[in-house]
């Protein structure tokens, strides 16, 4: 027996939600308000954070004097700075150039320091052999730490008779 089909219920259209162009826009200014707000939190935070420069510190460790043989001249890359040991002590003193700030290099063949840049040339106690450089590799602060250790602080500079006795 044929049973006659049951009507088929009409399938379901998915209701079309058009965005209308209200809508469109609002969502636009939406976005570009919290673009901005954002961005004006943003530049309010760095503002109100402290502006603060980091410098390295000017003092540093440089080994025990054992580390620097009699008659020898240590260039420090990372601090700029040449130690050198005599027979009559020890001295710290600046690698960079009174001329123009190049940073100079120790020549053991002549038992110079030559600056690159202009071709100023320094004794090893930093007096000017060659010009232009107008003034002497300043001397720092060298003592000896409690632990042994020899202390370097470059923000104080000394008279090129101070030397530590070692
Ligand atoms: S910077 Fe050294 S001679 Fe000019």
């Amino acid at each position: 027996m044929n049973m006659p089909a049951e009507p088929k219920a009409p399938e379901k259209q998915e209701e079309k939600n058009p965005v209308s162009r209200r809508d469109f826009l609002n969502e636009i200014a939406g976005g570009a308000l919290t673009i901005a707000g954002l961005g004006a939190a943003v530049v309010t935070v760095k503002y109100a954070s402290p502006n603060v420069l980091f410098e390295p510190p000017t003092t540093f460790r440089a080994g025990s004097p054992d580390d620097y043989p009699v008659n020898s001249v240590t260039y420090l890359q990372d601090q700029q700075v040449y130690v050198v040991r005599t027979d009559r002590g020890m001295w710290a003193m600046s690698a960079v150039c009174t001329h123009l700030g190049c940073i100079t290099q120790w020549k053991p063949d002549s038992s110079q320091i030559a600056c690159p840049c202009h071709g100023s040339k320094f004794q090893r106690t930093g007096g000017v052999e060659a010009g232009p450089a107008p003034r002497p590799l300043p001397h720092f602060s060298l003592v000896l730490g409690e632990d042994g250790t020899l202390v370097v602080d470059k923000l104080e500079v000394v008279m090129e008779t101070e030397i530590l006795k070692v």
